[in-house]
């Protein structure tokens, strides 16, 4: 059992974006704006937070904006400079700074199970965390905290699985599970993604944060594609789940209980939008006295 410490995360951000079309055509997803900072910046604020600053995005054509939006910009830095706007001047700087980013583009839409594998130079022989760009996890849930505690206890991988109505598990991985006596992680028994309503195995949803033993990379290169022909890091993890400790198996999960919003899915991004700004000290307060104006107006009423 590999048994070191997580330092690096990395963050699959190859995906086309077709949910969100005509904004993806020549912007990534992963660039739209959440209040007033990319998505993928709340995401990779996560991952710092939670100690992990060495950090590589797995982008593919069309997503430098990405690069650019995590390095230094001199021109803006001297204009801002220039016109003593020292708050945007920080916050500028801030996203250049958050962390160590690396990049590595995928060549080909093979598959989130294929994207992770694009990481292996970078990661070795070390346990790693993998955040996906589309789920964004309310801050203060220390979520992945919790998961890198369950690896420092148990080694393997580690999921985080939330409840969903049964009609919505046909939109995630799925997975079966056991108890753990005295402890709130639970032990993964078997993962399918994206079963039917009929033959999913619980409503436990994998949610896009996962603490993986580097033993997942040898399983991925031997996975063959799954579900919509591309290959899964789901199905990974079933394998994961029923090797030997000694081997790097073994999967745990975490049950979330807190607030993720799927900035992939136009009615999630735009709960997301409303409750952060809402929650913002800054726009908070003038924005929920307009809120409030709005849902009791004639506008607002369906009739
Ligand atoms: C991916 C995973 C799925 C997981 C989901 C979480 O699916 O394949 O197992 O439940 O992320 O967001 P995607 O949403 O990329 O289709």
């Amino acid at each position: 059992m590999s048994s070191n410490r997580v330092t690096k995360a990395v963050i699959p951000a190859a995906g086309l974006g077709t949910r969100f079309l005509p904004a993806t055509k020549a912007t990534p997803k992963e660039m739209l704006p959440v209040v007033d900072r990319p998505a993928i910046q709340y995401v990779v604020e996560e991952a710092v937070d939670a100690g992990l600053d060495d950090v590589l995005i797995i982008t593919g054509r069309n997503k430098s904006s990405l690069e650019d939006h995590f390095d230094r910009n001199p021109m803006l830095e001297r204009t801002l400079f220039t016109k003593n706007d020292h708050d945007r001047l920080a916050s500028v700087m801030a996203a250049a700074e958050l962390a160590k980013v690396h990049y590595v583009r995928q060549g080909e839409p093979r598959g989130l199970g294929h994207a992770v594998l694009c990481a292996d130079m970078h990661v070795g022989e070390e346990p790693f965390a993998v955040l996906l760009g589309d789920d964004l996890i309310d801050t203060g849930n220390y979520v992945l905290e919790q998961m890198l505690a369950v690896r420092e206890e148990f080694g393997g991988s580690v999921l985080c699985l939330m409840e969903v109505h049964e009609s919505q598990i046909h939109l995630y991985g799925c997975a079966a599970v056991t108890p753990v006596i005295g402890s709130e992680a639970v032990k993964v028994k078997d993962l399918v993604e994206k079963p039917d309503t009929e033959s999913a195995p619980s409503n436990l949803a994998v949610i896009g944060r996962y603490v993986l033993d580097p033993a997942v990379f040898d399983v991925l290169r031997n996975t063959p594609p799954g579900r919509g022909d591309e290959i899964q890091l789901t199905d990974a993890l079933k394998t994961l789940a029923q090797m030997p400790a000694s081997e790097g198996g073994g999967v745990h999960g975490v049950i979330f209980k807190g607030r993720r919003y799927d900035t992939g899915d136009k009615q999630s991004y735009l709960q997301a939008t409303v409750r952060l700004a809402s929650a913002r000290g800054d726009l908070g307060p003038d924005f929920r006295a307009w809120l409030r104006e709005f849902v009791v107006s004639a506008e607002f009423r369906d009739d």
